[in-house]
């Protein structure tokens, strides 16, 4: 009894151990093909660090990391240099960084204001370098004319990759279960979750995105519509979900552990898990890239 103990505790270590260095692979490969000097470190570790006393479990550090990695990924899939990489970086994971529950003020201009205090402190930025950071803070809820690749990066990362596809349909519950409290006081778990769909509804417009993305917008778009409407025939996997994971954002479970912890039941569920899945751990990078028209970039 005690060796099989001890063989199960080395083949979990085992298991961690692997994951670990994958991610650690994952890191180096796909996102930060770029030096980042020890001052953007240590800024990094000062965002993680406010970012777990967020107030909202759907923008504590997993989606500050994964939004960040997209708005690198789009820098450099469209050609983008590695100062302009860099530039992307620091607005991924500052640009959450002031974000309460409800939106008395608007917390992208919250965000972009507290980013340039702190950035005060960090001389290798040149002025126009931070005024950079701040529109791609600013501007990362809605579209303007865009200016520069870092200046769109922010807002495609968040929208397209964080904000559509499988994914949402777990992170939009989450975030309908917070909401409960507060904008979706009194709703029924599936009833608030398709509310949500239809508040957020006018982000998923494709027309709003630009021409380069509208293959992959269109690609992301299509999970969410399945979705809602499944939630809006009363399909049990879809509102089993959409419960679940209302209860996870009402209750404030970690976010992160709720998306991994999840065990689908049938196989509806098993294919958006798996889609949320390899976008989390980042390996739906090479179909985003074939879904990018670099013609039109
Ligand atoms: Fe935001
Ligand atoms: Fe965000």
């Amino acid at each position: 009894m005690r060796n099989y103990v001890f063989l199960l505790i080395c083949a979990f270590l085992l298991e961690q151990r692997v994951a670990d260095s994958l991610e650690g692979l994952y890191v180096k490969r796909q996102t930060f093909l770029m030096d980042i000097p020890p001052a953007v470190s240590q800024l990094t570790e000062y965002c993680k660090n406010v970012y777990t006393q967020a107030e909202s479990v759907i923008h504590q550090w997993g989606h500050i990391w994964r939004t960040t990695r997209g708005a690198v990924w789009f820098v450099r899939t469209t050609g983008g240099s590695q100062r302009e990489q860099l530039l992307a970086y620091v607005a991924g994971i500052l640009h959450d960084i002031v974000r309460p529950i409800t939106e008395e003020t608007c917390h992208a201009q919250a965000s972009a204001d507290k980013a340039l205090l702190v950035l005060n402190g960090y001389l290798e930025f040149t002025i126009s370098e931070r005024e950079e950071i701040y529109n791609a803070i600013r501007d990362h809820r809605r579209p303007v004319s865009w200016k520069t690749r870092v200046h769109q990066s922010v807002y495609l990362s968040d929208k397209v990759l964080e904000h559509m596809g499988a994914y949402l349909d777990f992170r939009g519950a989450v975030w309908a279960g917070e909401l409960s409290r507060t904008d979706l006081r009194g709703l029924e778990p599936v009833d608030a979750v398709i509310t949500y769909y239809r508040k957020a509804s006018p982000k998923f417009l494709t027309g709003l995105f630009p021409d380069h993305v509208k293959n992959l917008v269109e690609y992301q778009v299509e999970w969410n519509r399945k979705f809602l409407s499944a939630l809006e025939r009363g399909e049990v996997w879809a509102c089993q979900m959409a419960e679940t994971f209302f209860n996870k954002g009402r209750q404030k479970h970690e976010f992160e552990h709720a998306l991994q912890s999840f065990n689908p039941h049938d196989r509806k569920q098993q294919k958006w898990t798996h889609e949320m899945r390899t976008y989390v751990t980042g390996q739906k990078f090479s179909l985003f890239k074939t879904l990018i028209d670099h013609k039109k970039n």
